[in-house]
């Protein structure tokens, strides 16, 4: 079967690459929207979304994260740490995603948001790549306070967007099909 929703799901792929130009306002809106309309348990929408578009502010968060990372016991992720290139690969824009604390639910909720946005985003031709490594800086505590999230909530992942300047560096991400069983 094939329509826009499915070509879009099998289409993207993660971007570490990017114009440097700014993302419209009305496809910046239009991820957000599509996160907001992610499920989540209870209905809860444990969310929270922070949108960084300042260069020195998303470059500020990539320095510490991995000077950070260069502490780390894991060799792979000291090279991040160590390596020259931005862990968001220059995106124009960041989108941090928290959970409320309170609620047990919320970083699946926030999950199931970023994979709504990463969707969207290539169904409107955005770039997108979903950023672990950024969890180094949120071990920052008083650093975190400049993302001047409300009280309650703890940051969990980034999502940097812009427009593709190239797929993923990491090349096409083949997919194991056995990884399914059927009961029936
Ligand atoms: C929880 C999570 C954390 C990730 N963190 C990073 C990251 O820090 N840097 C990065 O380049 N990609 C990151 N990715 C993207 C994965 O590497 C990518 O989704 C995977 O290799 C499959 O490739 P695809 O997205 O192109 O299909 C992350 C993905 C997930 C789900």
């Amino acid at each position: 079967m094939e329509n826009e929703v499915l070509k879009a799901i099998k289409n993207r792929r993660s971007t570490r690459k990017y114009k440097e130009k700014q993302i419209s306002e009305e496809e910046l809106q239009a991820l957000l929207d599509a996160g907001i309309q992610a499920p989540s348990a209870n209905n809860s929408q444990s969310w929270h979304f922070t949108v960084i578009q300042n260069r020195d502010m998303i470059n500020f968060i990539s320095d510490k994260s991995k000077e950070v990372m260069r502490e780390s016991d894991n060799k792979s992720i000291v090279n991040v740490g160590k390596s020259a290139g931005n862990i968001f690969y220059n995106a124009p824009t960041l989108i941090i995603l928290s959970g409320k604390k309170e609620v047990q639910s919320s970083l699946v909720d926030c999950s199931a948001a970023i994979e709504n946005m990463l969707i969207a985003g290539e169904s409107i031709g955005l770039g997108t790549v979903w950023v672990g490594f950024v969890r180094s800086f949120f071990t920052l505590t008083e650093e975190v306070k400049k993302l001047k999230l409300p009280d309650g909530y703890e940051p969990f992942y980034a999502v940097s967007v812009g427009y593709k300047e190239d797929d993923g560096v990491f090349g096409p991400s083949k997919r194991n099909r056995e990884v399914i069983n059927y009961i029936r």
